[in-house]
């Protein structure tokens, strides 16, 4: 059983990594400065896993930028004997629009901050890392299924920052031997675990599809607006690779095996089902989901948009033995689950963890 830091574990990835791995035994430190997540996803979380988890997540609330919080999660992690086995690196900001207004606070947070944190690691003598990368990397993709080898040539500052993250870890795996790093480009994360418990709570109005719908079918919003139903899709609407955040958080329990069990690697994988599914499709799966239909309108595309991204997945399966398992209807069906369940999201409760 492994000691894991979890960066950004509150969040919406972190939050279903964290219940994945303390239900495959392990022991986890959070640092998160609930920038853009609740104290209370962890709690559910720790409801979730059971008693069999008890004493195995220890929470400390602090800034990835701040050394004097980053030294508080490793004496954490060194408290109960030895140190931290790991860490999976998931804090940063990821909304292309504000990356576009605000560069700097991204360049800070994203690669300053996981700057800080490799310092951190080094000084620790932890080197396995798992990271929170993007397809947004391969920004308007030349062939689809995009495989690892696609270009990289992201085409806003979100993409920029996890570009130039992926870079330094590429630097830091060949400046010494014992590094072991995954690079994990996550697809279309969406859904919810299936307990309706915890999911994707954003602040203000949501920048993605999947919660966007979410929203409408609970009646916090009135409709979807499709952005453009003039692609050169199927039916017109824009493709994108959906995953399941049971499948990702899976996804991390497999690289962190692969990690921990090989020598020096470098991995730089898609995280994706290699399943295309148009605006349309998921609006209609959503509707069967909540039994009733989502008003939609189709609009102007929405600038930096691509038509179609979808991952070639081979590789993860090679290297990993991982793959989706989860499909669309589960998806909508979990991600329902959530929101009606929790049509506020986390922000009603006002507990502290
Ligand atoms: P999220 O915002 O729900 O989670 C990020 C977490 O990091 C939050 O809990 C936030 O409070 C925390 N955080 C932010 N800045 C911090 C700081 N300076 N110090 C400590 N904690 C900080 O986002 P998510 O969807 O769970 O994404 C997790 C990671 O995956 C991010 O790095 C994101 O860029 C990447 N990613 C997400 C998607 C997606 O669609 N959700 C797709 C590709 C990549
Ligand atoms: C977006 C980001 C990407 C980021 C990813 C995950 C952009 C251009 N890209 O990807 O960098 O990695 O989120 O956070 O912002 N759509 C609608 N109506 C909506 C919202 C979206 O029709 O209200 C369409 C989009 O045009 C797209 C699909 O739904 O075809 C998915 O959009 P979204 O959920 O925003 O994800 P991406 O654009 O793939």
């Amino acid at each position: 059983m492994y000691k894991i830091l979890i960066t950004g574990g509150a969040g919406f990835i972190g939050s279903h990594t964290c219940l994945v791995l303390l239900e495959a035994g392990h022991s986890l430190v959070v640092l998160d400065n609930y920038a853009n997540s609740s104290p209370e996803a962890l709690r559910r979380v720790m409801q979730l896993a059971g008693p069999g988890a008890e004493g195995r997540l220890q929470v400390i609330e602090g800034d990835i930028r701040r050394s004097a919080d980053l030294e508080r999660a490793f004496a954490a992690g060194a408290s109960t004997g030895a140190g931290l086995d790991a860490v999976i690196h998931f804090a940063g900001l990821k909304a292309v629009g504000e990356s576009v207004a605000e560069p700097l606070r991204y360049w800070d947070v994203n690669v300053s901050g996981s700057q800080h944190l490799l310092a951190a690691m080094a000084a620790h003598g932890c080197r396995t890392l798992v990271f929170s990368s993007s397809a947004t990397l391969y920004g308007y993709p030349e062939t689809v299924p995009i495989p690892e080898s696609a270009p990289i040539q992201p085409i806003n500052p979100y993409g920029y920052t996890k570009a130039a993250v992926e870079q330094m870890l590429r630097d830091v795996a060949a400046s010494e031997p014992g590094w072991r790093i995954a690079s994990l480009r996550y697809f279309n994360p969406v859904g919810a675990h299936p307990s309706g418990r915890i999911g994707e709570d954003p602040n203000g109005i949501p920048n993605n599809l999947f919660p966007f719908i979410s929203q409408v079918a609970v009646g916090r919003r009135e409709q979807v607006q499709v952005f453009g139903g003039d692609w050169p899709t199927t039916d017109g609407s824009g493709v994108r690779d959906y995953i399941h955040v049971m499948d990702l958080a899976e996804g991390h329990l497999a690289a962190l095996k692969a990690l921990l069990s090989g020598g020096d690697q470098l991995l730089q994988l898609n995280l994706g089902s290699g399943q295309g599914h148009s605006v349309l499709e998921v609006i209609e799966a959503f509707a069967r989901a909540c039994g009733h239909a989502i008003p939609y309108v189709i609009t102007q595309r929405r600038s930096g948009d691509a038509a179609i991204t979808v991952a070639d997945p081979t590789e993860a399966k090679q290297q990993l033995g991982w793959q989706t398992r989860r499909n669309l209807d589960d998806m909508c069906k979990d991600g329902w689950h959530w929101q009606h369940a929790n049509p506020n999201g986390y922000t009603s409760v006002r507990t502290s963890y």
